[in-house]
């Protein structure tokens, strides 16, 4: 790739001052290139879309980006060219700088398919980090105020990745642990098998209050438990590994199981989702797929090629955005437990259950439960049985079925919602219009 650590270094200072200058050129929708060089001269080959301007420091540039392209380029120079905080999540996968010293080979001496492209080559660590630190200020400004950041790496560069996060001023929300449920062995075996990579997760800042996370959605992709950051998820590998004449598309496709959790937890149908390091197009694939907007950022022609194509032989999700969509609890309708009695979805003097049944209490007429000499709501005789302070009776109690199963009053809450104030706000729909 030939970078070299002045060119990053610079790039802070310079950059915001010399593209002031830039005359507002015409893009390809499919794909436009702009050469090595600042930001100073972008190139239209074709003339569809207006390519934005970066904005000046003291002139927000609030236009839209031009929306599912794949943009060809150096990204640093790529992301100066888009609009300050027009995009809801990026998701990047930086070079990982393996610094690969020997051929790898197996037991049986054939060469080990590792990551050694050009793409991956750095002098030496200053020149990554300077690298890193110009596409990661960039970045920052492209994300909307309510955005977040997904940045995937391995031991080789995540730690100087995520302290550079950090410096510029991202607050991390979480790391998740990729662990590779089918890991390449350790084939020396002079150290453990290396199983994992980090993803971290951040806001732009400490201070950020709103941001995307469909807690619920992921709750029940992960069978109804709340979702951990551990995520178990094979690496890419048979029909969806691409190939071109036998061999890898490309050294480090990404499962789109991983890109499919991402996306679902941190944004909505309809968002922009940017990718700095688009490689094979996996986020595109799978934003698609969830319908949301994509801009991918690449350098290598081969790969946008195959991006391209990947993309185009997607057929479009079918049925409405409410397939897409986990409604929060949060904006659910309110529903209190007195409802459900009210409307005989519970009985007075009903038995409910601990998930362990060894807590019993009794509903009483006035929506409280009584509990041996104690009476209160469901919230506080579930936390008095726990000896918590505080504890949601929602998800605490459960009721018997006919067949002796316990199911949690929530669900009741769930079909009461959908059966009561879903009809009611049809009513009130039907008399307003
Ligand atoms: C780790 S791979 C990303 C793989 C991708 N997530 C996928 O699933 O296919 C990094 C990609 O970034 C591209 N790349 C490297 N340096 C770049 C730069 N300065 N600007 C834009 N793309 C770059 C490489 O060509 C490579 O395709």
């Amino acid at each position: 790739m030939g970078v070299t650590t002045p060119r990053y270094a610079l790039h802070a200072l310079i950059a915001p001052a010399l593209t002031n200058a830039i005359q507002r050129p015409t893009i390809s929708a499919r794909c436009y290139r702009l050469p090595f060089t600042f930001c100073l001269l972008p190139f239209a080959f074709e003339k569809d879309v207006p390519m934005p301007r970066r904005a000046r420091e003291d002139e927000p540039d609030h236009t839209s980006p031009p929306l599912d392209v794949v943009i060809q380029g150096d990204c640093v120079d790529v992301l100066c060219t888009l609009p300050d905080a027009s995009v809801n999540v990026i998701f990047a996968d930086p070079p990982y700088n393996l610094q690969l010293r020997n051929t790898l080979l197996r037991p049986n001496q054939t060469i080990v398919d590792g990551v050694d492209d050009e793409w991956d080559q750095f002098s030496d660590f200053a020149d990554y980090d300077a690298f890193t630190r110009a596409w990661l200020h960039e970045c920052r400004r492209v994300l909307r105020d309510d955005g977040t950041i997904w940045v995937i790496g391995s031991y080789h560069n995540i730690f100087r990745v995520g302290a550079m996060m950090l410096d510029l001023g991202y607050w991390v929300l979480n790391d998740v642990i990729w662990h590779k449920t089918n890991p390449m062995p350790n084939f020396r075996g002079t150290r453990f098998q290396n199983a994992t990579e980090t993803l971290i997760w951040a806001k732009k800042s400490a201070d950020q209050q709103r941001y995307t996370f469909n807690y619920h959605a992921m709750k029940h992709l992960n069978n109804d438990k709340q979702m951990p950051n551990v995520w178990h998820i094979p690496l890419c590998t048979g029909p969806e590994r691409i190939k071109v004449n036998g061999k890898k598309a490309h050294s480090t496709q990404k499962p789109e199981a991983l890109l499919y959790r991402v996306l679902l937890a941190s944004s909505n149908p309809h968002d922009v989702v940017l990718d700095p390091f688009f490689g094979s197009g996996t986020t595109g694939a799978v934003a698609k797929r969830l319908r949301r907007h994509y801009i991918g950022i690449e350098l290598e022609t081969e790969y946008i090629t195959i991006a391209r194509q990947r993309i185009d032989e997607l057929s479009a999700t079918p049925g409405d955005d409410a397939a897409l969509i986990t409604p929060s609890k949060r904006s659910a309708p309110r529903v209190h437990f007195g409802q459900l009695i009210e409307s005989q979805y519970i009985q007075i003097g009903q038995p409910l259950y601990s998930r362990q049944r060894d807590v019993v209490a009794t509903v009483k007429a006035d929506s409280q439960l009584r509990w041996g000499e104690h009476a209160g709501s469901i919230h506080n005789i579930a936390a008095l049985a726990q000896g918590k302070s505080a504890c949601n009776g929602w998800e605490y109690w459960y009721y018997e079925d006919e067949a002796g199963n316990l199911i949690s009053i929530d669900r009741l809450r769930e079909q009461y919602r959908s059966q009561h104030l879903i009809a009611e706000q049809d009513v009130r729909a039907a008399s307003d219009g």
